[in-house]
Order: structure tokens, then sequence, then C-alpha cells
């Protein structure tokens, strides 16, 4: 396997590194990865996180299994448990299809390795042309609002709604960014704020309940968010709170874009209704834990809901930035995903 470097992963001499992201922005520290069971419990812990980069990195795991010479059962059992580390993302089963098709190749090891490559090679163009298509939605002096991380750390690339905002900024688009923190993980306030210091682009951290007064101020320009998977009809689902902005964003008339490549795309998946929805440990939302330690507010026994997404439906979608470009709800609900 050839060397491979983005954010949130890296292959050095056949060895595959993963950073730490529960730990950002405090520590950066890269963990090295040998087994499946390894990366599946990087994934569920969220050390390795966002649609494309899960999907990318499960991808990498089973190529370096296939370095390391594993028997084929091991592999075809490493890609199962991949494919099943968390439901809502799907991407994981995009990348996981792709490698299991290759199993009964002669050379399937080469295959294998080959294909993680090129997965890991594909995202990184998929997110330049979801970058450049969103990038013309921008206006100059735009102050734009994202939610979650949908940057560099949660692809191989630019990001997506990220890759759109840093896009615009290399453009000379004067901007600056709204980052809503999201909780219960804070990936806003610690990892899309830590990608907008690297970039240089102005920003302010907002909790996740100030999004209504700011754009009833008129402070909201656009809404540039990710996704985990989209159907057919255009619900898609994304960080639990990106719904909550949607609606306000209707309401109060602000353009909400959803950005993502095909590999997000689940025509099986005819609305909203169909996507699983991860539900996580109670614990995430009675307290904080990162780099910066660990706090629990809430007494012992208390009792939480924790859904890691939300379904945002089509009708509160002003585009879908696509790395094939942006389609409108008219071009959606006339069956333009389905066309892809
Ligand atoms: O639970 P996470 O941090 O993996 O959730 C990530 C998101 O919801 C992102 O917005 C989505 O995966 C798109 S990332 C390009």
């Amino acid at each position: 396997m050839r060397d491979l470097r983005a954010s949130g992963i890296k292959v050095e001499q056949q060895a595959l590194w993963i950073l730490d992201q529960r730990k950002l922005p405090r520590e950066e520290i890269w963990r090295l990865c040998v087994s499946a069971e390894e990366m599946v419990e990087a994934i569920q812990s969220l050390q390795v996180r966002g649609a494309p980069l899960i999907g990318v990195a499960a991808g990498l795991m089973v190529a370096s299994l296939c370095v390391q010479g594993a028997e084929k059962d091991q592999v075809i059992a490493g890609i199962k448990s991949l494919a099943s580390a968390r439901p809502t993302a799907v991407n994981l089963a995009y990348c996981m299809k792709r490698m299991s098709a290759l199993s009964e190749q002669t050379n399937w090891r080469e295959a294998m390795i080959n294909e993680a490559q090129a997965l890991f090679d594909e995202d990184v163009e998929l997110c330049n042309r979801m970058a450049g298509h969103g990038e013309l939605l921008v206006q100059p002096g735009d102050r734009l609002l994202t939610h979650c991380n949908a940057g560099s750390l949660a692809t191989v690339g630019v990001g997506t709604a990220i890759g759109v905002i840093t896009e615009a900024w290399r453009q000379s688009k004067n901007i600056k960014v709204w980052v809503s923190e999201t909780r219960p993980l804070l990936q806003g306030g610690r990892l899309t704020a830590w990608e907008m210091e690297q970039a240089g682009i102005p920003y302010d951290i907002i909790c996740d309940n100030m999004a209504a007064s700011l754009m009833a101020q008129n402070k909201v320009d656009k809404i540039f968010v990710g996704s985990d998977r989209i159907a057919s009809n255009g619900d898609f689902a994304n960080k639990i709170g990106t719904y909550s902005l949607a609606v306000l964003a209707h309401y109060h008339q602000v353009p909400f874009y959803v950005v993502a490549p095909h590999t997000t795309l689940d025509l099986e998946c005819k609305t909203g209704d169909d996507i699983p929805i991860e539900q996580r440990d109670a614990l995430e939302v009675k307290g904080v834990n990162g780099g910066f330690g660990e706090l629990q507010w809430s007494p012992e026994q208390a009792t939480a809901y924790n859904p890691a997404f939300d379904v945002t439906p089509a009708e509160l979608v002003s585009g879908w930035v696509l790395d094939s470009g942006v389609y409108s709800l008219q071009e959606v609900q006339a069956g333009a995903l389905c066309r892809l």
C-alpha cells in the first residue's frame, strides 16, 4: 500500500494511523490501527468520525489486513464488522460493499489494496468538486453558519460543507463563519473551530441554542451542513440539531444547503423515515469528556435520550450540493437524485 496522508488518517510505510479526534484540539495523538476490532472501536468511540472518513478508514483497514497477509475468511469477517460499526452514515456500507465485491478475484489482496487507495483518491476528488460547485453560492461578505464538523477531519479531502467554506475563503470572499458547538460531543466547538483556526477564517463559536436569535437579527446569510445519508426524495440525516437549524432557516428565510458526495446517497431509502438513527450512550449527554478532561454534571442516576442524528425533510432544503452539481428542490422532487 502506498503512503497516504489526510488530516485524520495516514498510511506510512504500510502502517495505518488514525488521529484520535476525541482529544482535539488540546492534543494531537496518532494511534496505530492494526486490526479490524481496533478500527471498529475507533469508529464507535468517534476517534475516527464523519461519514466519508469512516468509509475510507474502514477501506484502508481492510487493505491493511491484506498487507498483513490475513486469510480471506478473516478479511471477510473484518469487512462485516466494519460495515456495521455505525448505522447511520451510508458511506461505511458503500465502501465495504466495494471491498467485498473483490473477494472472488484471483489476486483479491492486491485488488482490495488498490480499491482502498482508489476510495481515498476519489474522496479527495469528490470534495474538490463539491467545494467548486458550492463556492459559487457564496457572496462576498456572507456570514455562514455550519453545524458539527464536515471538514477535512470528516473526509480525506477538504471536506463537504467546510470544503465549500474554505474554497469561498480561498477565493477572497471575505466571509465570516458561525460555528455551532454541536452538543453533546462538541464537534463544532472543538473540531470545526480547530479547522477555522488552521485556515485562518474568521469565526465565532455559538452555543446551539443561539442560532434562532442570530437569524432573527439577520446575522446569518446562509447555512451549509454535511450529511450522513440522503434518501432518494432528498430527505437527509445529519448530526442532531441540523433539523432545528433547517426549521429556523425556513422561518427566517435563510438559504439552507446540504453538501455531500454521491457516496452519501442511499436510493434504497425512499424517504428519511427509512434512515436508521444511531442511539448513543446517555453519559454523553450527562456530561462531557475529551482532551480537556471529564465532567459529569447530571445526577448520577439521571437518564438521558441521545440520538446522534436527526432527519431534515427535503422541503426545508434550498439546494443539494453534490460532486456532480447543485440540485434544487424541484429537481430533487422530479427524481434527480435517482438518476445519479
Ligand atoms: O457523529 P459524527 O461526528 O461522525 O457526525 C458527523 C456528521 O454528522 C457530519 O456532519 C457528517 O458525517 C458529514 S461529514 C462530511
